[in-house]
């Protein structure tokens, strides 16, 4: 299916896989609305989306804060015409034993992983039955089907947010809206707290590699849906 004028909110664009993502569909056509915190990251990747010759719109906050969540759902419906597709990527990784997260380490955790993930989606999902499709990406991990050692926190909330998408998927069918759900392995991104390219990462997918990902399921054929993808570098064990 061609992405041209198909418009697509990603959250998480500043960096890592939502810049990579941004800049692929920016060649595709598509029309695009971009969230994260840091203005002067995203006002970056949104030049080098307009010069790659795409429509594209930012959002600079948070995507826990309800108010805001709204505004960029309403703003990008009124600039553009439609929501189209969702792609919900902005997260990141506290990792510890148990015992040594503070309650402030899980709420932001659960708050951006978790609650970003849900208002997103429950404010886009009107505009979607109203058009009579959608398509919602989430972003999981692989850990969202396995736990290791020092994941309690960010586990648990890949986890919730899988189980969110899974019966979310249910609800909205009958809708002609298709949630999907992508499992990852490990990226080159600044997740783990190292610059993209580090050589400790050489070995990892690429940022690139989950774009061109994310792009192929949102591809597929109007009567396609790709309801999960898992991936890994093949370096990594599973
Ligand atoms: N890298 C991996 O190995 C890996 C593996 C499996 C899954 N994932 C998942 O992939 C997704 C993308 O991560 P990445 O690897 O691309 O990491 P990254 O390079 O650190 O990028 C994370 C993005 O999320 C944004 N973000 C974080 N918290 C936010 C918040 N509260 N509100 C708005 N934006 C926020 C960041 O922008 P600002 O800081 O500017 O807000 C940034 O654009 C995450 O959901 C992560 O859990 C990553």
């Amino acid at each position: 299916m061609s992405l041209i004028n198909q418009t697509v909110i990603i959250t998480g664009a500043s960096k890592g896989i939502g810049r990579a993502l941004a800049l692929t569909l920016a060649k595709e056509g598509a029309n695009l609305s971009l969230v994260a915190r840091s203005e002067q990251e995203l006002t970056a990747v949104q030049e080098e989306a307009q010069n790659l010759g795409a429509k594209a719109s930012i959002f600079v906050g948070n995507v826990a804060d309800e108010a805001f969540v709204k505004n960029v759902i309403e703003q990008t419906a009124t600039t553009f015409g439609s929501i189209d597709a969702l792609v919900n990527n902005a997260g990141f990784g506290i990792f510890k034993q148990a015992t040594e997260i503070t309650t402030a380490e899980w709420d932001d955790i659960y708050a951006t992983n978790v609650k970003g993930t849900f208002l997103f989606c429950r404010e886009a999902i009107p505009f979607m039955k109203t058009a009579g499709k959608g398509h919602i990406i989430n972003i999981a991990s692989d850990v969202a089907k396995r736990v290791f050692d020092g994941g309690s926190l960010y586990c648990s909330s890949k986890y919730a947010q899988d189980a969110f998408s899974m019966a979310l998927r249910k609800e909205v069918r009958k809708d002609n809206i298709k949630v999907s759900v992508v499992y990852s392995g490990l990226v080159d991104t600044y997740f783990h707290n190292r610059v993209e390219g580090d050589a400790h990462q050489e070995k990892y997918l690429s940022s690139q590699d989950m774009a061109n990902t994310i792009h192929y399921i949102l591809s597929a054929p109007a009567h396609v849906v790709i309801d999960e993808l898992m991936i890994h570098p093949i370096s990594q064990e599973y």
